[in-house]
């Protein structure tokens, strides 16, 4: 409530109309002093006169350096040597002039005390006043001024613009002392409001990437039912049939599981559904899954486990290890494919070291050029590929080091090994 009626403004304009005030109350004051001053001198006169109030009275004034001075009324310039056979003393006291300069000398020191004291007052309150308005524009223009320019430096735009703005006729709320904390407040408000924003545009960026990885691995994901549908139509033998129609309801689980990633991060969650994976059915889901690939794009595939670790099992969100590896076997594949080579070759080991599964995804091709081999990891860093975004390799890094595993190549002119590291499960 104070703030609100509270400003530097209102407190400048209140300065100056209690100075002006003042001022009239004062002039009012010495109106009436100069009118009691009036009567005593007339009194005076009156007096001197003996008893009769002359009718040619032109003013009062006092005797000082050889001439009269006007107090009161207005009068002529006169030389007191012009008229000192009519001043009946000794030109120290008031007179009183008329029409016909005819002075009277007035006695009574009451006329020069009151003269005295109402010069003194008049003198004082135009004093007073003008000390009044000088400290009220002075405190306008350096400490009211200064709130203001203070506010638009923390509000981050300088005098020059706040100038700029008050001529083109835009109110800017100028509030003083007492609202330079609430205009922190707003900065602060401001501030966080900026930053909810930033992390807004953070997350849609993220929403962004995300989004672009997610719709890579449906098309991956996508790209296998639609294998294991061309299978389907060729196979004649039932259980072969069964097993591939259990296969497409797998690729329609994960897509829609990676789906549901993507809701879960728009929402804000995050689940995380491991799971326990024998090596030996990865390395059968592969099988089935590349071996016909390669044989629709007449590509020489082969894919070898070590027997040791066909019962050892990881522990593991299934759907992204399965997409992380994917994405490399896709690489070789199209590597291959681009190379152009006689003898297109893509193979796939299993084998276990230090206590870790390692997949190695082996290809033929031209190996990963210099320039990528930094970078290749980056999101939508991409080369030598028309419909490539650069999101393959990225993934499967995020991914199998979310299962505490890692990603690291080998690459050279005569191709490349991507090996995909996981910890076995510490259950076994
Ligand atoms: N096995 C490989 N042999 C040679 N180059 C490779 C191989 N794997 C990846 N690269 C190079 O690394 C780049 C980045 O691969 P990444 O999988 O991230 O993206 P992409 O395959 O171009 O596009 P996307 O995977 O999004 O379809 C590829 O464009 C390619 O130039
Ligand atoms: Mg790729």
């Amino acid at each position: 409530m104070l703030k609100k009626h509270f400003s530097a403004k209102g407190f400048y304009i209140s300065i100056l109309f209690a100075a002006m005030l003042f001022l009239v109350l004062q002039i009012y004051a010495l109106h009436r002093s100069r009118m009691e001053y009036g009567r005593l001198l007339t009194s005076v006169i009156v007096q001197m006169h003996n008893g009769d109030m002359p009718d040619d009275v032109l003013g009062i004034g006092t005797l000082k350096d050889g001439h009269v001075q006007a107090q009161w009324g207005i009068l002529p310039r006169i030389d007191a040597g012009d008229v000192k056979d009519r001043i009946v003393s000794d030109g120290a006291g008031t007179v009183a002039v008329f029409a016909g300069h005819a002075i009277y000398f007035a006695n009574d020191g009451q006329f020069s005390k009151i003269n005295e004291s109402y010069r003194f007052q008049v003198f004082l309150s135009i004093l007073f006043c003008l000390v009044v308005m000088w400290f009220s524009l002075l405190f306008y223009f350096f400490v009211y001024r200064s709130v203001r320019k203070l506010e638009g430096w923390v509000k981050g735009y300088s005098g020059k613009k706040q100038r700029k703005k008050k001529m083109s006729g835009r109110q800017i709320p100028i509030h003083g002392f007492t609202q330079i904390i609430s205009g922190i407040e707003k900065i602060y408000s401001d501030l966080i409001n900026t930053e909810k924003a930033v992390e807004r545009k953070t997350k849609l960026e993220a929403l962004g990437v995300l989004f672009a990885k997610v719709l890579h691995d449906i098309k991956n994901g996508l790209a296998s039912i639609k294998i294991y549908q061309y299978l389907l139509r060729e196979a004649k033998d039932e259980s072969k049939r069964k097993e591939l129609i259990r296969k497409m309801d797998d690729g329609m689980s994960d897509v829609t599981v990676m789906i549901q990633d993507l809701l879960d991060f728009v929402r804000g969650s995050k689940s995380t559904l491991k799971e326990i994976v024998r090596v030996k059915d990865l390395y059968n889901g592969l099988k089935t899954e590349y071996q016909a690939k390669a044989n629709m794009e007449g590509i020489k595939f082969d894919i070898s486990m070590d027997d040791a670790i066909a019962e050892k099992c990881i522990h593991v969100e299934l759907v992204r290890v399965i997409t992380a590896v994917k994405h490399l076997i896709q690489n070789a594949f199209e590597e291959v494919k681009a190379a152009g080579l006689p003898n297109p070759e893509v193979s796939i080991l299993l084998k276990a070291e230090s206590g870790n599964l390692v997949l190695e995804i082996a290809d033929n091709g031209r190996g990963i050029p210099d320039e990528l081999v930094d970078r290749i990891f980056t999101p939508f860093v991409s080369e030598g590929k028309e419909t490539g975004n650069g999101i393959g390799a990225a993934v499967s890094k995020e991914y199998i080091e979310a299962q505490n595993g890692h990603v690291d190549f080998e690459t050279s002119k005569a191709g490349t090994v991507f090996r995909v590291t996981i910890p076995f499960s510490v259950s076994q």
